[in-house]
């Protein structure tokens, strides 16, 4: 097998998604049509605002421009419904076995509140793991330029299904996204010890960019299970060896989404990319796509660049998918199960990549 064809028959685990970020073409396409006939041509954005061709790079900021318009074309509970079945039955037709999926709550008046919007993701979350090979579990996002109070109301939510009988095993933590420019994660962190102590996993995108002090705060508050990102942990790619130093002894993976930043531009090329000089202290790293859509990817193109650009032999290409596993926020019976089918599967690919 070549290696893009290998990579696309890994059993892969995608641990770093969201949702609206990862609507494919195809998906942006019917929105818009949707709003087409509710509005007339006027004031609709074209498809090619909405995503980065190969090739094709956008600053942090335009992303976020474009996360509006995406947020915007998927503003009722039956856009939410087919965003979350086609973003699910795509991650399955990449040959993903498990899907942490991690979105916004979002309360548009009117239209839907976050209990309805969580609802709906949640039932369709439900509905697709029967008629597909994947096993989905959620995330709630905490968006840092909505304000405390807002994280507030997602924890309380996130915490009501804890405890319900319906979505208990489907919720599993909170995310801390949302523009890295914006606010302080500082102001989050009793929000992030509410949800810890609540047993809710916690992954926190940190380090994107540059910010010493947040990292220094959210490392010493020891909340954090997974870090997105990471970008500028490292003292060779602009950290400290102190941030390292924590990060390595706690072993806290690092969530690796090579296209994002690259096209974002917090980093200027993979091969600069900072996955090698973790890989190099044997650190658990999880290849993820961060948003499929907006930046033009699969998890097994992620696969495929980080292998070619780091020339990357076969035992280490499905290492990557067994630390992913490891990464998972299922508990530890899951988890068993889980790595048994993918050690499994991956036995059955081992001699077949052609180098
Ligand atoms: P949603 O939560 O399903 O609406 O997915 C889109 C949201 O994810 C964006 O509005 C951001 O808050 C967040 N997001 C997506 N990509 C990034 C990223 O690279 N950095 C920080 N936040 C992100
Ligand atoms: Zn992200």
């Amino acid at each position: 097998m070549d290696l893009l064809t290998y990579c696309k028959r890994l059993p892969k685990i995608e641990l770093h998604a969201h949702l609206t970020g990862s609507l494919s073409d195809a998906t942006v396409l019917q929105l818009l049509e949707v709003k087409r006939e509710q509005l007339g041509e006027h004031h609709l954005p074209d498809s090619a605002e909405v995503t980065i061709r190969q090739g094709h790079n956008r600053s942090l900021e335009e992303c976020f421009k474009v996360f509006g318009i995406l947020h915007y074309l998927s503003d009722s509970l039956e856009a939410v419904e087919n965003i979350t079945r086609n973003v699910i039955q795509e991650f399955a037709a990449d040959n993903v076995w498990y899907l942490e999926l991690r979105t916004t709550p979002k309360h548009i008046p009117g239209k839907m509140t976050k209990k309805q919007y969580m609802d709906t993701v949640l039932k369709v979350v439900r509905s697709e793991m029967e008629h597909n090979k994947i096993t989905v579990r959620l995330l709630l996002s905490v968006d840092r330029s909505r304000g405390v109070e807002d994280a507030h109301t997602t924890l309380a939510l996130a915490k009501h299904y804890r405890v319900s009988t319906e979505y208990k095993d489907l919720v599993c933590g909170l995310d801390v996204s949302g523009n890295p420019h914006v606010g302080s994660l500082l102001d989050y962190i009793p929000v992030l010890e509410e949800a810890k102590k609540c047993g809710l996993k916690l992954a926190v995108h940190l380090a994107e960019v540059p910010n010493e002090d947040e990292v220094q705060a959210i490392l010493n508050a020891g909340l954090v299970d997974r870090i997105g990102h990471g970008t500028f942990l490292h003292p060779g790619s602009g950290g400290t060896q102190d941030h390292l130093t924590v990060v390595r002894n706690k072993l806290i993976p690092l969530e690796i989404c090579l296209s994002s930043n690259v096209k974002s531009g917090t980093v200027k090329t993979v091969e600069q990319h900072h996955f090698a000089r973790w890989k190099e202290l044997k650190h658990p790293l999880i290849i993820c796509t961060d948003d499929k859509g907006v930046f033009c990817t699969t998890l097994s193109e992620e696969y495929y660049l980080c292998a070619k650009t780091f020339s990357l032999p076969e035992e280490d290409i499905q290492d990557l998918c067994l630390q992913a596993v490891e990464a998972t926020f299922m508990n530890q019976k899951e988890k068993t199960i889980l790595r048994q089918t993918v050690q499994n599967e991956l036995k059955s690919l081992q001699g077949k990549l052609l180098m």
